[in-house]
């Protein structure tokens, strides 16, 4: 899949700005706090709905507006699609394909894939297991649209359970009521746990190639899914049977405690090198070199389900790379994958990259051929 043209207008610091990709690379070049992540932060939330710097839609919009725009003419499977997205300061987004307004915006999910890179994306090493839960959910939102209804579905059973969690000191909840929320929290979570299940059993293999390519299989990567769910069957109706056991076995701890404690909202995701956690693991180089493999997983297991290559985003990481590695990447990549790669100097780069790639300027929130 080709980004051929994004549009931004009232986003962040853009105010009417057309780009448009002519290269499989690209680089932005750019001082700090110019646009540059602005750019890709436009992407992603095309393809995502969501950025890595969360924040609330009245902070994606151009300070003083009401409204701002994000449209992009993507090439896929050989036609043209466009896509709109609508942020408002208060109210909801619209989702237009080809001009047409989508019933929900979640539509607009699986039209544009991407997977993003930036130093952030460090914490999926360093950061706690909502940084690894996060990346799960970001990846299973693009193969399937759907899931997005899951998490959000889930997450509003827990919150009222929770909710009635808390309240059990001053007034004790029902045991129907509280089984009514079990019923759910049991049914969603299974859901969850399921896909993620099945997303590390093919994510794994795919980072553990790439991890010893790129790393030239000195080390032994594992990743593993550690659910806070019982899983011991495949079976969906046998596991919401032993979620609600587990339930049952830890509810007067719930209930001092005020919280849920056993669900997806939970899970982990072990990542080590040579049985060592690999947030313990080693210098910067090599937690890079980890989410590096780990983000051409999710490039490949992208591109094996969508039928073509997601965008690759770098955002101020390529730089950061060593030559050797970043040479990696450009053969694991080559010439199929459409990436955007923003940096503050050139200097940095592989002279295969430079020769490759396309690059703008970005100043100020104006794109200019460089
Ligand atoms: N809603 C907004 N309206 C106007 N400017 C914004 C908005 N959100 C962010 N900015 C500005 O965008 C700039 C940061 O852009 P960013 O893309 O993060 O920079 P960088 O080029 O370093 O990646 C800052 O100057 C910030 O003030
Ligand atoms: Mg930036």
């Amino acid at each position: 899949m080709f980004l051929r043209q994004l549009h931004l207008r009232n986003f962040r610091n853009y105010l009417d700005q057309v780009v448009e990709f002519g290269a499989p690379k690209t680089i932005v070049l750019g001082e700090n706090a110019q646009g540059k992540s602005n750019l890709l932060e436009s992407v992603q939330l095309l393809a995502t709905g969501r950025t890595y710097r969360i924040s609330r839609d009245r902070e994606l919009v151009l300070q003083q507006k009401d409204q701002g725009k994000i449209s992009a003419m993507v090439e896929r499977a050989g036609s043209l699609v466009e896509l709109d997205l609508l942020l408002r300061i208060n109210g909801r987004r619209t989702a237009r394909i080809n001009g047409t307004t989508q019933r929900r915006v979640s539509d607009l999910l699986g039209q544009l894939n991407a997977v993003c890179f930036s130093s952030l994306d460090l914490d999926l090493v360093r950061g706690g297991p909502e940084s690894r839960r996060d990346w799960l959910d970001g990846v299973l939102v693009q193969l399937e649209p759907l899931y997005v209804h899951l998490l959000e579905q889930y997450r509003r059973v827990l919150q009222q359970r929770n909710s009635l969690l808390k309240q059990a000191a001053e007034h004790p909840p029902s045991p129907d009521e509280l089984a009514l929320w079990d019923a759910q929290l049991v049914t969603t979570g299974v859901a969850i746990s399921r896909r993620r299940a099945r997303l590390i059993d093919r994510l794994a293999p795919m980072a553990i190639h790439w991890h010893t390519a790129i790393s030239g299989g000195r080390e032994a990567l594992h990743v593993r899914y550690s659910p806070k769910i019982p899983m011991l069957s495949q079976d969906p109706v046998q596991l919401q049977h032993d979620f609600l056991a587990a339930i049952d076995e830890k509810k007067k701890l719930e209930l001092m405690r005020g919280t849920s404690l056993i669900g997806p909202h939970r899970d982990e995701v072990d990542l080590s090198i040579d049985e060592t956690p690999a947030r313990l693991f080693g210098s910067q180089g090599q937690q890079r070199t980890l989410v590096l493999a780990l983000k051409l997983a999710e490039l490949a297991l992208i591109e094996s389900v969508a039928g073509e290559p997601p965008l690759l985003l770098l955002d101020d990481v390529l730089a950061e790379l060593d030559l050797n590695r970043q040479n990696q990447l450009l053969d694991a990549i080559g010439d199929r994958v459409q990436t955007i790669v923003t940096t503050t100097h050139l200097g940095a780069f592989d002279s295969n990259w430079l020769k490759s790639a396309e690059i703008f300027t970005v100043n100020a929130g104006i794109v200019s051929p460089n």
